[in-house]
């Protein structure tokens, strides 16, 4: 029978058994990355839905939204394997009303290093997460580290602005040889594919480092001798809570961010590293 498929808000109110609720929002097109974090959404909660709703209002003009993956039987079974209770999949005006005004803002945080190359793209994306929250009302909600900056941001908008609901953020999935997986890795030709392997491999190289700037110029070279086909965005070693690059003399836990495009489809990966004693 599972799931059952919610179109829009009454949908969802009736599909609802009572006991904890895990909610993980997603775009679709889901891999193994997704199915990770629904099997955590499930050992944490009775009661998990998933959410398949390619937002509008996190893609820039020029960005891939016309085509972004939409594969939605697929998803519907991957679902059904992962005994997902509910798939809330709304259409775009059950979301926005014609006429909506007020909307998230992300503030400066969202206009650093990933916000700084995609304008506007954390605004929308908080947005349409704190509207996931209120529509489906979780305890929990499960977001990939892989998107470092956007678990970072969330867990920022549940603290300033008082969102009642329990952040779990879950480890990246990778292919065997390193690729963190990703809905858009299907754009890749096979010498893209080939190229987007020196972000993990940069990653690896600044990780085993002991001080910030090691760890930058150990990463920063690994880039620099990637094929041609990669176009480096930005490598950033940031400081997880703020996203503001950590200083030299900097200990603890920090990001390593790395962002490139590999001919048409950007890609984005990170690592946590520790630095100090
Ligand atoms: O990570 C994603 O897929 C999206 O940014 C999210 C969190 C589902 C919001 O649209």
């Amino acid at each position: 029978m599972h799931p059952i498929v919610a179109r829009n808000r009454s949908d969802l109110t009736e599909a609802r058994k009572g006991g904890t609720l895990a909610l993980v929002p997603t775009m679709g097109a889901l891999h193994e990355g997704h199915r990770s974090l629904i099997r955590l959404a499930r050992e944490r909660a009775d009661e998990v839905v998933v959410s398949v709703f390619v937002n509008p209002l996190q893609f820039g003009p020029g960005e891939d939204f016309q085509r972004y993956p939409r594969t939605f039987d697929a998803d519907l079974a991957a679902c059904r394997e992962e005994g997902v209770d509910v798939v809330f999949a709304p259409a775009a005006d059950e979301m926005y009303l014609p006429d909506r005004q007020v909307s998230v803002s992300a503030g400066g945080m969202g206009r650093i290093v990933e916000g700084a190359s995609r304008p506007g793209h954390f605004d929308g994306m908080l947005t349409v997460v704190l509207k996931l929250f209120n529509l489906v009302r979780p305890d929990l909600a499960v977001f990939g580290q892989k998107d470092a900056q956007q678990l970072s941001m969330i867990r920022r908008m549940v603290a300033d602005l008082d969102v009642p609901v329990e952040i779990v953020g879950a480890p990246t999935v990778r292919e065997p040889d390193g690729l963190a997986l990703s809905s858009r890795n299907r754009y890749l030709s096979d010498a893209e594919r080939r190229a987007a392997l020196s972000l993990s491999r940069a990653l690896r190289a600044g990780a085993g480092e002991p001080t910030p700037a090691r760890v930058r110029a150990s990463a920063a070279k690994a880039l620099a001798e990637a094929p041609p086909e990669l176009e480096v965005d930005y490598l950033a070693l940031v400081d997880p809570a703020t996203f503001l690059e950590v200083p030299d003399a900097y200990e603890g836990e920090a990001v390593l961010a790395v962002a490139a495009r590999a001919g048409a489809t950007r890609l984005i990966d990170n690592a946590v590293v520790r630095l100090g004693r």
